[in-house]
């Protein structure tokens, strides 16, 4: 029999299995080692890598045949320096790119033992990474390189603000669901679990949960167990978006943590016969001075039962914080997902499944010539389509032959305009802002002197691993395991699709690769439903590939942002006027949308059609995130523009409208700066009074880069007008024969309130940063003339490299007596607005259309 050597292990495997890919070979249930990762299937993610004979090779593609008595090495087996530098720098963030990153980086430290930083991203650029945390993989090779040890986190900046007075008030969470066992439990000896609403989409919040939890029991988070969304089981706190779970969760938890150590000790103290006060608590147990007894948090948590809280108790004081606000604390969940199966993608499955795409939304099934011998399964519904088989590269092989034997038809429609020209966009209703808000009132017209407009394309989400959900009916109950941001809402949108009683529908989140938005999560759920349907009690396990996830996922949509503005002798702005056009940024699913906004709905036999896009009038919501500036300006008119188009399918992407107006406003800060003879940062410090904190960012950020000097730019928004306040120096270089752009360093200066985990803050603050970058140098989607997504792979949808990643630096600062705030999309758009400027700097040319290719250069420059 042909065996495999894997890890030093030997395995034999069915001669039928010589001609399948060694990726699904190693993955299937018989070696089950998950750590090769299949992200494309095509060479271009690097998620797949192995090592064969030492050398580094793609399992997507390489035939098993190839692979037998040779040795091969995986991420799983690799217990080596390389990869415990990267696990103690806490180098990534979702994860799903880790272990085929270890490959590449110990293929690399074997051949050079001392490789430079330019080794290290030559090694590392078939990798892709789309979490943005390839400055920190940089940084974790290149210390382990040298011998030296990463400092664990800088010491934060402290800077003095009033702090608030305490809230008086419950966390909304809280007063939603009040019963505190819902929050804290202690069912395990030793153990804690936190429950929380939100979810873990590699920004690490589970780590600064347990990090809160911990504290205020005085308990080491190692001991707690933060257990994320899933429907029933922990408390509804709405979908993880708008960068809100620390927090909102985290204030839940806090509290619920506070009253759990408060009742704790009251039961001790009536225990030993002394006041409260008394009682001192340490990892867990409940002690008096004077008294020989001795509980624990274990023993009294009967006490927890049934408790409500109504009212507030007094949280441990900032000051005697002992893991929260430290610089540095290790990420518990990497090397699990960096070894091991922690993805969607790896759960256990009864049947492989795949969907048979049309080639874009608008079309529509003519015919499919096609049988399916057992134990294959062939799935129609009208035009949808799918294939299940228990082993998975023949659920694969069965997808490829009934998409060659599918026909499909176009629905009867118009040619579709990706673009927003000014006839496009007056004819949009208009809304203008009252402070934050978008009204109904009548819009002025634009009449400054100074204009100016910024565009960006649509952009994808472009997770590494392509949606993926697990699905299984029995006895009239639909269990659904997905890594959607919004697991309560799902239950009554299936419900609707199915047929069922969204009390039957149970959902969990398991965690899937970072995409920070909107992407094909959800609608993954509904496709392994409709499989899972045809198998009952099987579990079924389908996944997108990666054409869907290019073709099919809600895309970030294309904006214009007009802009303009008057100022007097002084370089006082007496108007700024700011109109920002879109199409809908907001369309998850939800019960309550008018339409079901689930892929696949709109395909079956009895469809139902999509929410028409309507305009969100909320505070910050979608495409007027960020649109008022941060500025101190005499007038100020914001304008807000929905397209309430739909051939082209949208929803969030990290920052949602904050990226395009933010990009938009600080762009025109330079140019206006310019125009009024002002430099750009000391023209913002002027305009930033009123507001110190935001000063203080600023000025950090300067001073951290060391000032504006050579090709550098820079950029500042406080996300949402008020939560993280975030300023980013860029420096470029721009090669002038190619007209090539490469950002070589960022600076970044952030202040989100209390600083929880330090650590993670940076690698939530440098990700966006790292992300927004690859946005605004490399990423558009491109069209057919009928809304057909044309960029299908990494090849026609490029995306920032390692060997093109810049250096980043950060600092953050904390104010310990203020609620912490999210940061995850705080850095997008200022991060967009100082490449810009900095480009102009290096070259004098000023683009204003995302992204800023050669191509766009040398428009600009012909101009
Ligand atoms: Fe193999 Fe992408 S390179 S899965
Ligand atoms: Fe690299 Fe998420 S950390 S893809």
């Amino acid at each position: 029999m042909p065996s495999l050597r894997l890890n030093g292990r030997s395995h034999e495997i069915a001669e039928a299995d010589c001609d399948t890919p060694l990726a699904y070979i190693l993955r299937a249930p018989r070696i089950g080692d998950l750590t090769p990762k299949l992200g494309c299937g095509k060479e271009q993610c690097g998620a797949c890598r192995v090592l064969v004979d030492g050398q580094p090779a793609y399992a997507c593609t390489l035939r098993t045949s190839d692979a037998l008595d040779r040795d091969i090495e995986t991420a799983a087996g690799l217990d080596t320096g390389v990869r415990l530098a990267l696990f103690d720098a806490n180098a990534t963030q979702c994860g799903f790119c880790l272990p085929g990153i270890i490959v590449a980086a110990e293929a690399l430290f074997r051949a050079n033992g001392q490789p430079t930083r330019a080794d290290i991203a030559e090694a590392l650029k078939s990798q892709l990474c789309r979490c943005g945390s390839h400055p920190r993989v940089l940084e974790a090779l290149e210390a382990f390189s040298q011998g030296w040890r990463l400092p664990p986190g800088e010491v934060s900046t402290r800077s003095h603000i009033e702090p608030p007075s305490p809230p008086d008030e419950l966390p909304p969470g809280l007063v939603a669901t009040p019963t505190l066992t819902d929050w804290i439990r202690f069912d395990v000896d030793g153990r804690v679990q936190a429950l929380t609403g939100k979810v873990d989409i590699g920004q690490g919040i589970t780590n600064a949960l347990r990090l809160i939890v911990g504290e205020e029991l005085g308990l080491p988070p190692a001991t707690v167990d933060v257990i994320t969304a899933h429907t029933g089981r922990t408390p509804n706190e709405g979908a993880t978006a708008g960068s809100m779970s620390i927090e909102t969760s985290g204030a839940n938890l806090r509290q619920a943590s506070a009253w759990a150590r408060r009742l704790l000790r009251e039961r001790a103290a009536e225990a030993f016969g002394v006041p409260p006060e008394r009682i001192e608590t340490r990892s867990g147990a409940l002690t008096a001075p004077g008294i020989n007894m001795r509980l624990d948090y274990w023993q009294l948590s009967i006490a927890l039962e049934g408790f409500q809280i109504r009212s507030r108790t007094a949280e441990k004081a900032p000051d005697r914080y002992f893991t929260v606000g430290s610089g540095y604390s290790l990420r518990f969940d990497i090397p699990a997902k960096a070894t091991t199966g922690a993805f969607v993608h790896d759960l256990a499955a009864d049947y492989h499944a795949r969907v048979v795409r049309p080639p874009s939304l608008h079309h529509r099934l003519t015919r499919l010539d096609a049988t399916v011998d057992p134990p294959g399964v062939l799935v129609i519904d009208g035009s949808f389509v799918a294939v299940a088989h228990p082993v998975e590269y023949e659920a694969e092989r069965l997808r490829e032959r009934a998409a060659n034997a599918a026909e499909w038809h176009r629905l009867p429609m118009a040619p579709v305009d990706p673009g927003i020209d000014q006839p496009r966009r007056d004819a949009a209703e208009a809304f203008p802002l009252r402070d934050c808000t978008p009204t109904r009132a009548r819009a002025l017209p634009m009449q400054t002197m100074h204009r100016a407009t910024y565009t960006r394309p649509f952009l994808m989400h472009g997770s590494i691993g392509p949606s993926a959900a697990r699905a299984q009916w029995s006895d009239g109950r639909l269990r659904i395991d997905c890594a959607s941001q919004a697991v309560e809402a799902l239950p009554g949108v299936l419900a609707r699709v199915l047929a069922l009683d969204a009390e039957r529908i149970e959902v969990r989140h398991v965690p899937g690769a970072g995409c920070y938005g909107h992407n094909g999560a959800d609608d993954a759920a509904l496709d392994a439903a409709l499989v899972a349907r045809a198998l009952p009690r099987r579990r079924v396990l389908l996944k997108w590939t990666r054409e869907d996830e290019h073709g099919f996922e809600p895309l970030g949509p294309a904006m214009r942002v007009d802009l303009g503005a008057d100022f007097d002798a002084d370089g006082h702005v007496t108007t700024w006027h700011h109109e920002t056009t879109s199409f809908t940024h907001v369309a998850r699913p939800s019960p309550g949308a008018p339409g079901v906004d689930l892929l696949a709905a709109r395909w079956l036999a009895e469809p139902l059609a999509p929410s028409q896009p309507t305009p969100r009038l909320a505070p910050e919501v979608g495409i007027h995130r960020n649109a008022l500036p941060l500025y101190w300006f005499a007038n100020k008119h914001v304008v807000k523009r929905l397209l309430p188009d739909d051939a082209i399918r949208t929803s969030a992407l990290r920052g949602l409208g904050a990226h395009g107006n933010v990009f938009a406003i600080e762009s025109f800060m330079d140019e206006i700066a310019l125009a009024a003879g002002r430099s750009p940062d000391q023209f913002r410090l002027d305009l930033l009074l009123h507001d110190f904190p935001a000063r203080a960012v600023l000025r950090a950020a300067l001073d951290l880069a060391g000032g504006l000097e050579g090709n550098r730019g820079v950029g500042i928004a406080r996300y949402k007008n008020r939560q993280c306040c975030a300023a980013v120096v860029a420096e470029v270089e721009v090669d002038m024969d190619t007209a090539q752009v490469r950002a070589t360093h960022l600076w970044i200066a952030a202040d989100a309130g209390r600083v929880i985990d330090g650590d993670g803050l940076r690698n939530q603050l440098e990700g966006g940063a790292v992300q927004a970058l690859s946005w605004c140098l490399k990423e558009a989607v491109a069209f057919d003339p009928y809304g057909r997504v044309e960029s299908r792979d990494w090849d026609s949808y490029p995306i920032l490299r390692f060997d093109e990643a810049p250096r980043v630096e950060t600092v953050l600062l904390d104010h310990p007596a203020f609620p912490p705030l999210g940061a995850g999309e705080a850095t997008v758009g200022p991060t967009a607005a100082a490449l810009a400027n900095a480009v102009f700097k290096a070259t004098g040319l000023r683009v204003r259309d995302l992204p800023l290719t050669p191509d766009r250069l040398r428009a600009a420059a012909a101009q």
